[in-house]
């Protein structure tokens, strides 16, 4: 087999990029180890940057995001038993976010790849990578039958544990890593949402979130302890803890509903540099990680697909090598930016270890600041929305 891109995981990374590589006139075969099913319901992220929305629509994937996706136009940080508001669109020149399941994202994309014939292997474990600096190659497997894939580039759009990123060799690449002392028990449960904007919450027993994916199904997170077995969270627990830590002065009420799933995400951010070697680059999950806290994941992974894109097809429409040899620097502006951003709202909102008395002021009086300053509620609503492209 051969193509121009051979790309490696059918994230929103791989197929996003194979979408948008098709609509430069540039051909990309995606293998997915994973079943086509398995792909379409996986829960993950549910919060679309407004130039995440923005990519979709124009690429022709938005007609059902722009039916059934939710804009918001605000969010609620809650903390000493109060919800202030955060004005994203009043302070961002009338940007919003949109809450659109990530999942939903792929069911889009998958259709319009198959639409237009364009090739995705599922069921397809890519096991190795060959002869990455001159004539690379995938090698996989397919319905039992080891085969190569050749192609001109690679994209490893393998997430964080696939096998793409042992590719750059460790003599040049650098981690930069923190991994914190908690984690997330995420739940989704049958229930309308008990409001209509995201609420982040700072307590003192940990950070607590309401989010949601349809006016019907909410989705709520809890700061948990990293080790913790979700054996131990009955719903009723769940329930209560969440009631507990985002309980008002005035009588707030969350209702409960059956929990339709759970589990339990760790936290840590994570950037690997260069995200590139010969010819083969790395996007989304596969070079970076952000704690969720900031809603960045998935809109950082398409981040990189803009670039890499860029590069690609001024490579094959001009001969222009610049956009590629420059890649892992022209993400790396945006990549760190973002992981800032995910590590202060991680830090503000979280509690952390054997914190005494003046942390827990200090995680109020920021919480504080952001709120009633005009310029810190600005910064952190134009990171939120996302910041510009350049
Ligand atoms: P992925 O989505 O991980 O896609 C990688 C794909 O590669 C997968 O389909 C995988 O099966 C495939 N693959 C891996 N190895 C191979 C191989 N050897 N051969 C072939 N295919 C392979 N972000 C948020 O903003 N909010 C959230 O609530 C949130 N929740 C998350 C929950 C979990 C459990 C995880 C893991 C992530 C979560 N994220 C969240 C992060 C967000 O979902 C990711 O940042 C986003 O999925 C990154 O996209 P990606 O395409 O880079 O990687
Ligand atoms: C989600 O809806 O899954 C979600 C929302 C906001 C976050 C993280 C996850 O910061």
């Amino acid at each position: 087999m051969r193509t121009q891109v051979g790309i490696v995981g059918a994230g929103p990374a791989g197929l996003m990029l194979s979408h948008l590589l098709h609509l430069e006139g540039v051909e990309s075969v995606v293998l997915e180890t994973h079943r086509r099913d398995y792909v379409e319901q996986r829960i993950r992220a549910g919060v679309l940057e407004q130039g995440t929305v923005d990519l979709l629509v124009e690429s022709g994937v938005g007609e059902r995001l722009k039916q059934e996706g939710l804009a918001h136009h605000g969010l609620e940080l809650r903390f000493g038993g109060k919800g202030h508001r955060i004005d994203l669109a009043g302070l961002t020149g009338g940007k919003a976010i949109t809450i659109y399941a990530q999942h939903e994202v792929l069911k889009d994309l998958i259709d319009a790849r198959l639409a237009a014939k364009g090739q995705i292997l599922f069921d397809a474990e890519a096991l190795n990578l060959l002869d990455i600096e001159s004539s690379p190659k995938i090698v996989f497997t397919h319905k039992g039958v080891t085969q190569e894939l050749a192609c001109d580039f690679i994209a490893g759009c393998d997430g964080f544990h696939g096998i793409c990123r042992p590719g750059i060799p460790s003599s040049i690449l650098r981690v930069h890593e923190r991994i914190y002392p908690f984690a997330w028990l995420g739940i989704l449960a049958a229930v309308p949402p008990a409001s209509d904007e995201l609420i982040y919450t700072y307590h003192e027993q940990g950070f607590a979130l309401l989010s949601m994916r349809t006016p019907e199904i909410s989705r709520l997170y809890l700061q948990c302890s990293p080790n913790e077995d979700i054996a131990n969270w009955p719903d009723d627990r769940i329930w209560d803890e969440l009631r507990l830590r985002m309980a008002t002065r005035d009588g707030w009420v969350l209702k409960d509903g059956p929990v339709l799933q759970k589990g339990i995400t760790p936290m840590r951010s994570f950037v690997l540099e260069p995200m590139q070697y010969g010819k083969l680059f790395l996007l989304g999950d596969a070079a970076h990680i952000v704690p969720p806290t900031g809603a960045k994941g998935l809109n950082l992974a398409v981040s990189d697909v803009r670039v890499l894109t860029k590069a690609l097809a001024n490579f094959y429409q001009a001969g222009k090598k610049e956009g590629l040899e420059r890649y892992s620097e022209t993400c790396s502006r945006r990549v760190w930016k973002v992981q800032r951003f995910s590590w202060w709202m991680t830090s503000m909102l979280h509690r952390f270890q054997n914190e005494d008395t003046f942390s827990h002021k200090i995680h109020l009086a920021e919480l504080d600041y952001v709120t009633s300053s005009r310029a810190a509620a600005t910064s952190l609503a134009e990171n939120y929305v996302g910041l510009p492209y350049d």
